[in-house]
C-alpha cells in the first residue's frame, strides 16, 4: 500500500511504506513524522505510551525532512479530535514498529510541499526535487493514463503507431527550425521536426492507412504559458477518409480521456466556421463559455466624424461597466494600443454619459449606438476602430482580459468545439506575401483549387481546429494528394519548382506513385494535460520542462561545447553575434 491512498477502512491493517519523510515533530516520548510517496502524505506516530522502544523513538527521533525511511506498521483510526480534514488520509496514521532509514538527505533548497511559495526558477533547477511534490507527481500519473487511453483508442480503431525520424529536414509548420551540425557531412545539418508532418503523409503513401504517434517535436518560437519548445503531439493520419472520420475519431478520443479527470467530452462537438468565429469572437479559438461577443457597428459608428474613413467599427459592451475606473479603462487602452490600435473608445451608458468621444456623440448617435449595441443602464462600450484584423485582435484580447477580471468565466465549464472552413492562405504584411495558415500540404476547399492562383485571398481550407475553452487543442486538414495541385500550392505561396525540388522533392515525387486521399489531424498533449490537470502552464504537465528562454535550468541546457566538437563538426562560433 502507498502512503496517500490510506483510509479508515484499512485500519487494523499491517503496512510498509517506503517513502520521504515530509516532516518530523518530535514531542520527547511521542514522535510524528509525515511520510510522503507519489501517491501523497501520511502520519506515522512513534509513541512510548503504545509501546515504541528506546531504539524506535531513537530513529524517529534522528529524521529529517527528505530523509528516505521505511516504515513497517499498523494502521489505526485517529480519535475523532486528532483527525486531520485536510489530508485526504486524515482519519488514519499508522503506528510504527519498526523503522529504517535507508538514505539522508540535505536540507533541501525549498521546502517539498504541495502550496509552495518557492520560486519557479529554484523548482526548475532541482525539478526531481519539485517532482516530489505530490500534486505534480499526480499530474505526470494523469498524463500517463490519457497517454495509455490514447494508444488503446488508436489500437482498438485499426491505427498502428509508427516512429518518424527526429534528425531529418525542414518541415513546413511556420515555426524556426532546431537545427543538428552534421560531422560527416561537414556544413551540413539535420533539422529537428516541427510535426511529424510529411513522414505521415508518406505513411499513407506507403498504404499504412492508419497511422497515429505519440511524437516529440520541436519548435523555435516565442515562448507562451501555452507553448515550449519541445512538445508532444497526439499525430493522427489516415487514408480514405474525410472530414467527418476525423471529426468524430477525434471527438471518440477525447471523449474517453477527459472523463479520466472528471471533464465531460460528449460528441458531437458544435461546429463554427472560421468567418463567424472571427466575426463573433475576433479570434479561430474562441472561448464560448461567456458572451460579450463583438458587435459590428461600422454602419452606426461610421457617421462619427472620427471614424469616417475606418475599414470596419466593432465593440464589445462589458455588463455593468460603467463603474470601470478612469485607471482601468487607460489599462484597456494601453493594451489596445500594444496589439497594434490606434486608440481604445469607450462609451458609458449611464446618466453622465461618460465617453471618450463624447465631443463627437450627438445625442441621435448616442442613443443609434446604444439601441446596436443592445446596451443597457451603466453598460460599457468598448469600441475598435481600423483595419479587421487589428480590430479582431484587440478585441478578443480585451474581451478575454475583462471577462477574466470581472470574473464571468464559469469554473469547471467545459466548451468543446470545432472551428471549420479556415481559409487557406493568410496575407503577411511585412513580407507583401501569403503564407500558408495551416501547412502548404492542407487541400483547398473542394472547387476552390483554382481560386489558389486567380483569389487566394477568398480560398477556403479543408482545415479545421478541436477548441476547449479558448485553447487551441488540435488541428489538421485533409491533404492535397495530386503532385499537380501540390506544385500549384507552392507556386501560390511564391515557393520556385525548384525551392519546392529542393525542400520537399521526395513528397512530390511519391505522389506520383498513386498516392490515397488522406488527412489527419494533430493533438497537443501537453495543452491537453493541462487542461485535465486544471493547471496554469505547460511546465505544470511536462517532467523536465523549458523556461520561456527555452532553457532547461536543471542541467543547464543549452550549453558550451568543447572546441573539440566544434572542430569535428567544422563550426566557428560567432561570439559578436547581437541576437
Ligand atoms: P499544428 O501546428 O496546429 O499542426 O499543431 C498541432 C497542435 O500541437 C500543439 N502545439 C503546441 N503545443 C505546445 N507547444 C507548442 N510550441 C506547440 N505548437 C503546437 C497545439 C496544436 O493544436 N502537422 C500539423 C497537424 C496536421 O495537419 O495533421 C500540426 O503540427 O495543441
Amino acid at each position: 500500500m502507498k502512503s496517500g491512498t490510506l483510509r479508515k477502512e484499512h485500519a487494523g491493517q499491517a503496512v510498509v511504506l517506503n517513502g520521504w519523510v515530509q516532516k518530523q515533530r518530535d514531542f520527547g516520548e511521542l514522535v510524528f513524522v509525515d511520510l510522503r510517496d507519489r501517491s501523497g502524505i501520511c502520519q506515522v506516530v512513534v509513541d512510548r505510551a503504545r509501546g515504541a522502544s528506546e531504539e524506535l523513538l531513537a530513529a524517529a527521533k534522528e529524521m529529517r525532512s527528505e530523509f528516505v525511511v521505511r516504515v513497517e506498521g499498523t494502521i489505526v483510526q485517529r480519535a475523532d479530535s486528532q483527525k486531520n480534514p485536510k489530508l485526504p488520509t486524515g482519519d488514519i496514521e499508522v503506528v510504527a514498529m519498526s523503522i529504517a532509514i535507508l538514505n539522508r538527505a540535505d536540507t533541501p533548497p525549498f521546502m517539498i510541499e504541495d502550496d509552495t511559495d518557492a520560486a519557479e526558477e529554484l523548482r526548475l533547477q532541482y525539478r526531481y526535487l519539485d517532482m516530489r511534490r505530490p500534486s505534480l507527481a499526480r499530474n505526470l500519473v494523469l498524463r500517463h493514463k490519457m497517454l495509455t487511453a490514447t494508444r488503446n483508442y488508436f489500437d482498438r480503431n485499426g491505427f498502428i503507431e509508427i516512429e518518424t525520424p527526429i534528425l531529418t529536414k525542414s518541415t513546413p509548420e511556420g515555426a524556426r527550425d532546431y537545427l543538428v551540425p552534421s560531422r560527416v557531412h561537414k556544413g551540413t545539418f539535420y533539422a529537428l521536426p516541427q510535426s511529424p508532418q510529411i513522414f505521415k503523409q508518406l505513411c499513407m503513401v506507403a498504404g499504412l492507412e492508419r497511422y497515429f504517434q505519440i511524437a516529440r517535436c520541436f519548435r523555435d518560437e516565442d515562448l507562451r504559458r501555452d507553448r515550449q519548445p519541445e512538445f508532444t503531439q497526439i499525430d493522427v493520419e489516415a487514408s480514405f477518409i474525410d472530414e467527418e472520420f476525423i471529426y468524430s475519431m477525434t471527438e471518440g478520443l477525447l471523449a474517453e480521456i477527459f472523463p479520466l479527470a472528471d471533464i465531460p467530452a460528449k460528441p458531437p462537438f458544435p461546429r463554427m466556421k472560421w468567418q463567424e468565429a472571427m466575426d463573433r469572437y475576433g479570434i479561430d479559438r474562441p472561448d464560448t463559455r461567456f458572451g460579450m461577443e463583438l458587435i459590428d457597428i461600422t454602419s452606426v459608428a461610421r457617421g462619427i466624424s472620427i471614424f469616417e474613413s475606418a475599414q470596419t467599427i466593432r465593440a464589445i459592451v462589458v455588463p455593468n461597466g460603467a463603474s470601470f475606473s478612469r485607471k482601468r479603462i487607460d489599462d484597456l487602452t494601453e493594451e489596445a494600443k500594444k496589439l497594434g490600435a490606434s486608440g481604445l473608445a469607450w462609451v458609458k451608458f449611464n446618466a453622465e454619459r461618460n465617453s471618450s468621444i463624447k465631443k463627437f456623440l450627438y445625442e441621435t448617435t448616442f442613443d443609434a449606438l446604444r439601441n446596436a449595441l443592445s446596451a443597457n443602464e451603466n453598460d460599457l462600450a468598448l469600441i475598435v476602430a481600423g483595419k479587421q484584423t487589428v480590430v479582431w485582435d484587440v478585441l478578443a484580447s480585451l474581451r478575454l482580459r475583462v471577462a477574466k477580471d470581472e470574473k464571468m468565466i464559469p469554473a469547471e465549464t467545459w466548451h468543446f468545439l470545432w472551428v471549420t472552413d479556415f481559409p487557406l492562405f493568410e496575407w503577411d504584411e511585412e513580407t507583401q506575401r501569403y503564407f500558408a495558415r495551416h501547412h502548404p500540404f492542407t487541400s483547398p476547399a473542394i472547387g476552390h483549387l483554382d481560386l489558389v492562383e486567380t483569389d487566394p485571398g477568398n480560398t477556403l481550407a479543408r482545415a479545421y481546429d478541436v477548441v476547449l475553452n479558448g485553447l487551441e487543442l488540435g488541428g489538421g486538414s485533409i491533404r492535397i494528394n495530386q503532385p499537380e495541385a501540390q506544385k500549384k500550392m507552392f507556386r501560390a505561396l511564391g515557393i520556385s519548382d525548384d525551392d519546392a525540388q529542393t525542400r520537399f522533392g521526395f513528397l512530390l515525387e511519391a505522389f506520383r506513385y498513386g498516392a490515397p486521399p488522406h488527412g489527419g489531424i494533430a493533438l497537443g498533449v501537453d495543452r491537453i494535460a493541462m487542461l485535465m490537470a486544471r493547471a496554469e502552464s505547460l511546465r505544470d504537465v511536462i517532467a523536465f520542462p523549458k523556461t520561456a528562454r527555452a532553457q532547461d535550468l536543471m542541467c543547464d541546457a543549452p550549453g558550451d561545447v568543447d572546441q573539440k566538437q566544434l572542430d569535428e563538426l567544422g563550426i566557428a562560433v560567432k561570439h559578436d553575434s547581437s541576437s
